[in-house]
């Protein structure tokens, strides 16, 4: 069994060993043949094998037929075939199934020309290992067009001015491939943000070729703030692929989705692309525990998050936007101390359970950040003396930084009563007379401070005096430390 599983890797192994077109070191690793050896050929004929009779090379087609001609009249053994390159045509529509018949190709190269469409997948050549379609103005390609072609060891598809999409590379090219899509101005960014996720997870592996002339065009598409850089190159690309990858997840089918905010400039004018991150209607019972680096704005509303445990940690640092309406959170504890709460510029925390709030902790954010705002409508606030008097002045001083002020409500023994209803004569009544208790504590204890030191400074006198203590200061057993007065 083991050998019949073998037999075939192994034939494999050797057919694409024997088949492989061997480059000399300095020479590009695809077959491709200079301009100056098409003049070679006359006006009229478009395709020429090369000396050893295993390449082909084409000049000027403008018509495909050409191409299937010579394949028909001249080749008499396609199996013989080992390379390919097409130039300087004028073509602007190629299928690639006319190859089919080249069962032993391992180059195949189409360049500088003026093609735009690339139709068909490759389907016989499959044991291509270098594919060179460079310097053409393609447009669109069969998204299939390489999927068969699991030899793949170098795919260079740049300086094609108008290309957007970037075709599927065969899943298992498991040995790792080069690539090169350099110079494709107009190449949507999404598919190398795409390829470097891959290539972080190990799913996709290749090696870039050039760098640093990959660029591609950033979606149009984008929210409000995003400062369009005209291209993205790859550096850009990581930090994107930096977000998408740390974006975080409750379990393996059920991940927040991240995105692209905004685009900063920090000290050294570097670009630092700033994350969304929307974990919204996630079933979170908690906040996320790590984050994109440079996360901006967080949407964790709709979930059934209880606490804002952790919200010290590091990861929520650079947060300004905070939406965390419709949980059940209870408290606002855990942001005392927080670099966020110095730094947010909207937390909204509508519909949950918060039944208090502390004023010095909010008011000391408010005098620091002006344009700060908090949003709390549909909470649970406690209906007594410190609500209905400290909070409701509170929250009329600072409107502004709480824009729905008006629909906080608090739990009241009757009905919900909105904070600013509240009248702190109705609720304050029973603390106002604890007051004055208070007072009479108060009272007692001057009193009794004022006697001791009467009692003590009598017992000192007849002591200096008479030279003894009175009642009760004689009867006292001798302390430990008696004996540094008594001399
Ligand atoms: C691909 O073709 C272009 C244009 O002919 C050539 O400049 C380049 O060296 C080739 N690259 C490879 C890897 O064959
Ligand atoms: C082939 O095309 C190239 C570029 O378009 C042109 O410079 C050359 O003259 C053409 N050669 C022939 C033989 O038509
Ligand atoms: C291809 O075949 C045609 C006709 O059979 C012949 O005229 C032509 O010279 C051949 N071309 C090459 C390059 O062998
Ligand atoms: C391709 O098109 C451009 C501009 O239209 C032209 O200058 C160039 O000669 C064309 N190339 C070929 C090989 O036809
Ligand atoms: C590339 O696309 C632009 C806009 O779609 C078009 O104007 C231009 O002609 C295209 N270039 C080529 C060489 O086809
Ligand atoms: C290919 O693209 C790169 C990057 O845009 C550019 O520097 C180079 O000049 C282009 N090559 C040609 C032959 O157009
Ligand atoms: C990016 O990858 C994801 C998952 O692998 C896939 O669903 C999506 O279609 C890909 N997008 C592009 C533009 O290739
Ligand atoms: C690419 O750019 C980086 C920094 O911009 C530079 O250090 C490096 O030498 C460049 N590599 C090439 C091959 O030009
Ligand atoms: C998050 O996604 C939900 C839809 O799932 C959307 O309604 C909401 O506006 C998004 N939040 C942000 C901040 O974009
Ligand atoms: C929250 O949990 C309760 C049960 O614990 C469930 O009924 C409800 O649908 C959950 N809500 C959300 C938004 O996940
Ligand atoms: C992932 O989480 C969702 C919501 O919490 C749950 O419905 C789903 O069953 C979970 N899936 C797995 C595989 O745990
Ligand atoms: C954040 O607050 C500003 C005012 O400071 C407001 O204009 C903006 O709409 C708020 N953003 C969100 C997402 O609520």
């Amino acid at each position: 069994m083991r050998i019949l599983l073998h037999l075939p890797i192994g034939l494999f192994l050797y057919l694409s060993l024997l088949s492989e077109y061997r480059a000399d070191s300095d020479e590009p690793p695809c077959f491709v043949v200079s301009r100056s050896k098409c003049t070679e050929l006359g006006s009229e004929t478009k395709c020429q094998f090369s000396t050893d009779r295993a390449q082909i090379f084409c000049c000027n087609v403008t018509k495909e037929q050409q191409l299937i001609d010579f394949f028909k009249n001249n080749v008499s053994s396609p199996d013989h075939i080992l390379a390919f390159h097409m130039r300087d045509s004028t073509l602007e529509k190629l299928e690639v199934a006319i190859f089919d018949l080249f069962k032993k190709l391992s180059s195949f190269s189409l360049t500088n020309s003026n093609i735009t469409h690339i139709s068909g997948a490759f389907d016989g050549p499959t044991s291509i290992t270098c594919l060179n379609i460079s310097h053409n103005v393609i447009e669109e390609m069969y998204p299939f067009v390489l999927l068969k072609l699991k030899g793949l060891k170098n795919i260079v598809l740049s300086n094609n001015t108008n290309i957007t999409v970037l075709p599927d590379f065969p899943s298992d090219l498991n040995k790792g491939f080069k690539l090169d899509v350099s110079g494709n101005l107009k190449l949507e960014c999404k598919y190398l943000i795409n390829l470097t996720i891959a290539h972080a997870e190990q799913t996709i592996m290749f090696s870039l070729n050039n760098r640093n002339s990959t660029l591609c065009s950033p979606p149009t598409n984008k929210i409000n703030n995003y400062v369009k850089p005209i291209y993205m190159n790859m550096d850009h690309i990581d930090q994107v692929r930096e977000i998408v990858a740390n974006c975080p997840s409750v379990n393996r089918t059920n991940k927040c989705v991240c995105s692209v905010y905004a685009l900063d400039m920090d000290q050294h004018n570097k670009p630092i692309y700033q994350a969304l991150v929307n974990c919204s209607r996630r079933s979170m019972t908690s906040l996320p525990n790590k984050l994109p680096l440079a996360t901006r704005v967080l949407d964790v509303s709709h979930n059934n998050i209880t606490s804002f445990d952790g919200i010290g940690s590091k990861t929520f640092d650079n947060i300004r936007e905070l939406n965390a309406d419709n949980n059940r959170i209870t408290s606002l504890k855990p942001l005392e101390g927080s670099q966020f709460l110095y730094q947010f510029s909207n937390l909204s925390l509508r519909n949950n359970k918060i039944d208090q709030i502390k004023i010095y902790m909010l008011s000391n954010v408010f005098d620091r950040l002006q344009g700060t705002r908090i949003m709390l409508a549909n909470n649970e606030f406690k209906c007594d003396c410190p609500t209905s008097s400290m909070v409701k002045a509170w929250l009329i001083v600072n409107k502004d930084h709480v824009p729905d002020y008006a629909k906080i409500y608090a739990n009241c023994e009757k009905s919900r009563t909105r904070v600013i209803d509240l009248d702190p004569k109705d609720l304050c009544a029973k603390p106002a007379e604890w007051k004055h208790f208070i007072r009479f504590v108060i009272y007692g204890e001057v009193i009794i401070f004022v006697l001791l030191v009467g009692k003590v400074s009598y017992d000192y006198y007849i002591f200096k005096t008479f030279g003894y203590l009175p009642w009760p200061a004689s009867r006292m057993p001798k302390l430990p430390c008696d004996w540094c007065f008594e001399n």
